[in-house]
């Protein structure tokens, strides 16, 4: 049985360590969003302009002043095959703690969705994926030899025959064309598809934490909301600034986050902290 006392908590641990940790079929919801076999050291530096020891060269070659505020990052260079087997590490003990009712989400990006999805559909089994989720955003630099890539990939699989898919609690979206259906289908909207365009967190936005890869809060929601209950468990083992966390904690889910960095776990629970004052 998993100790009420362990609910509601960061974790500052690496995910395998706390998924063993936890008791079998405990789980209703789990999504992890883990590094994806970029190669590359993920960072992020935040600035603030108009002040400080640094000169920064902008738009038109001017010159301005700058400080900066924050630097956050983490390792994404695991070579690719030890990288899967970490991966498939984490897949099997999230597999073996989730309840029989219970579906996991895992966001990948064109790095490693491919091979990520043959070891899901071996662990999981093929019969029990549900969907592969495009999430589509248009932000930053663009390709010019190659069409620019802008999406992640989330796979949804189940752990069994059940899981809980609640469309009523999911966010509509308008039709393209009102004008072709009845006036009250229009007036309530439709249900997404499998390609959700949503920005991404926007820099000028409160909810902007700085911390590199951060989600969006909206994206989560949707998830949380779709697919698991009121009172129920959501883990996020890579939950870097606690998006996840957040967005479980507003829709009245329990949570359990971890993550091996220093930095994350720290912000996590900022946001937490803070969205407990909010409430009060
Ligand atoms: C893509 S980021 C997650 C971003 C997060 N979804 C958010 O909205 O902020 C991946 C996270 O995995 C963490 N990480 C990398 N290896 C880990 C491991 N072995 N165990 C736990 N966390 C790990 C990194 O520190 C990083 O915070």
């Amino acid at each position: 049985m998993l100790d009420p006392a362990e609910l509601d908590k960061v974790y500052l641990c690496d995910a395998l360590t706390k998924l063993q940790s936890l008791p079998d079929a405990c789980i209703d919801l789990i999504y992890i969003d883990p590094p994806f076999g970029s190669g590359k050291a993920q960072s992020m530096t935040r600035i603030r302009t108009g002040e400080g020891e640094q000169l920064r060269k902008g738009f038109g070659d001017r010159t301005y002043q700058f400080s900066v505020i924050s630097h956050q990052s983490f390792d994404d260079r695991l070579p690719r095959t030890d990288y899967l087997q970490f991966l498939s590490e984490v897949l099997l003990e999230a597999h073996r703690t989730l309840k029989t009712t219970g579906s996991i989400y895992v966001h990948l990006d064109h790095h490693s969705v491919h091979y990520v999805k043959v070891r899901l559909d071996e662990i999981f089994g093929e019969e029990r994926f549900l969907n592969e989720i495009i999430w589509a955003y248009d932000y930053g630099g663009r390709h010019r030899d190659r069409w620019p890539q802008k999406h992640d990939s989330l796979l949804w699989y189940a752990k069994s025959k059940t899981w809980t898919f609640n469309r009523d609690e999911i966010d509509r979206l308008p039709y393209m064309a009102p004008g072709l259906v009845p006036k009250e289908k229009a007036l309530r909207g439709k249900l997404p598809t499998d390609v959700w365009w949503m920005t991404i967190v926007p820099t000028n936005s409160k909810e902007r934490t700085g911390y590199p890869t951060q989600k969006p809060l909206a994206l989560l929601r949707r998830i949380i909301l779709a697919s698991s209950r009121p009172g129920e468990l959501v883990v996020d083992v890579f939950c870097g600034s606690g998006t996840t966390l957040v967005a479980a904690a507003q829709c009245g889910r329990h949570y359990i986050g971890a993550d091996i960095s220093q930095d994350a776990v720290a912000l996590a629970q900022l946001r937490l902290t803070a969205l407990n004052a909010d409430k009060s």
